[in-house]
């Protein structure tokens, strides 16, 4: 596809693991990104169903999980018909690749990952070869695509760093092979933080569910969290570094009504708290209320869900077929003709 000045479009790529749920973080730092650039871009979302293999998972749940996720693509308005919306494990190509360029990578680099050593120490009964070769598979997931951007909040920029080292490392091995992408990262929200803990991330799996919000949550659970949020003993709402829970949510607001953290704070400074966390909690209420909608649709038509499944996995592969051939005649192994 072409863009209006006749050059090809340029590449997108991202994926979300299906583990816990879509939070409100995923939405800023990731999501929001996503829909933003499916119009001018190729864009292409994975469900990155293996990626959560690295942890347990209960087969029942996690088949509905991916499933969920699946639908929650559609419903905050990825189209399929601008991008390519697919899981993962239904492109064998990702595994593929992902041996082959384990081969250009060293242990040292993997040893050395922030998520690495996280979730090591979280998973001590578990750290298994996926954990460690997790950065491979991800590289793999975007390069096999030729993606020029990856739009991801912060907390994935040294995953972005790695596959660039590797396709660099690779490129100048043999010739000019991948596209050496960027990360695509927004200023604003690129991390969003715990409603419990303002200086932790907000995440998917916390065990508190208190801490985090998911998009298709309903309205009074939602509003129930935003108004118990921990934030600090003063009174005024001000953007200022040293309140974190205040800057926290004067970001979700900002994002989920489009108005500026300066306009926000200055109509709310001397409200009081409950008020203002009130007026959030609103935001996003109003905001996610559509999505919920759609998404309680969605998920009843299964047909309709795996019809869409089935095409974006025979799009994106046939991309990723093509990326691997050249990698293999490159390395120099027999092809079949
Ligand atoms: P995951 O599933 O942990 O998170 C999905 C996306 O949400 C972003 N994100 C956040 N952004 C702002 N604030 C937060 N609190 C927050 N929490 C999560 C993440 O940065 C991410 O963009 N390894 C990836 C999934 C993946 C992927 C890929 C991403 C697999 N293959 C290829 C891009 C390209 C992950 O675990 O994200």
């Amino acid at each position: 596809m072409e863009n209006s000045n006749n050059q090809p479009k340029k590449i997108v790529y991202s994926g979300i693991q299906p583990t816990g749920i879509i939070t409100i973080g995923n939405y800023i730092g990731a999501i929001d990104n996503w829909l933003k650039l499916q119009s001018d871009y190729n864009s292409i979302f994975g469900i990155a169903d293996l990626h959560a293999l690295t942890v347990r998972q209960n087969p029942a749940e996690f088949r509905a999980r991916a499933l969920s996720f699946f639908a929650q693509y559609l419903a905050v308005g990825i189209d399929p018909a601008k991008a390519i919306i697919y899981f993962q494990s239904h492109v064998p190509e990702h595994t593929e690749l992902s041996w082959l360029l384990n081969c250009y990578t060293y242990v040292g680099e993997m040893t050395r990952m922030t998520q690495f050593k996280d979730k090591s120490k979280k998973n001590e009964d578990n750290i298994n070869m996926g954990l460690l070769d997790y950065p491979v598979l991800m590289a793999s997931d975007i390069l096999l695509y030729q993606t020029d951007l990856v739009p991801v909040g912060i907390d994935q920029k040294q995953h972005l760093e790695i596959t660039r080292d590797i396709a660099t490392r690779f490129n100048n091995l043999y010739s000019p092979t991948f596209v050496v992408p960027e990360a695509y990262i927004s200023k604003q929200g690129e991390k969003v933080y715990s409603l419990q803990d303002p200086t932790a991330k907000m995440s998917k799996s916390d065990p508190d569910p208190n801490a985090s919000v998911a998009i298709i949550e309903d309205p009074d659970s939602i509003m129930r969290k935003f108004k118990r949020a921990v934030t600090d003993c003063e009174a005024t709402v001000e953007i200022r570094e040293d309140k974190p829970g205040i800057m926290n949510l004067l970001t979700i607001m900002s994002v989920m009504t489009g108005e500026s953290m300066e306009a926000l704070a200055e109509r709310y400074r001397d409200g009081g708290y409950a008020k203002f966390k009130q007026a959030v909690g609103e935001s996003v209420v109003e905001k996610f209320k559509p999505i919920r909608e759609e998404y309680n649709r969605l998920i009843q038509d299964k047909a309709y869900l795996m019809q869409v499944a089935k095409e974006g996995a025979d799009k994106a592969r046939y991309l990723a077929r093509k990326t691997v051939s050249k990698v293999k005649r490159k390395i120099g192994l027999v092809e079949l003709k």
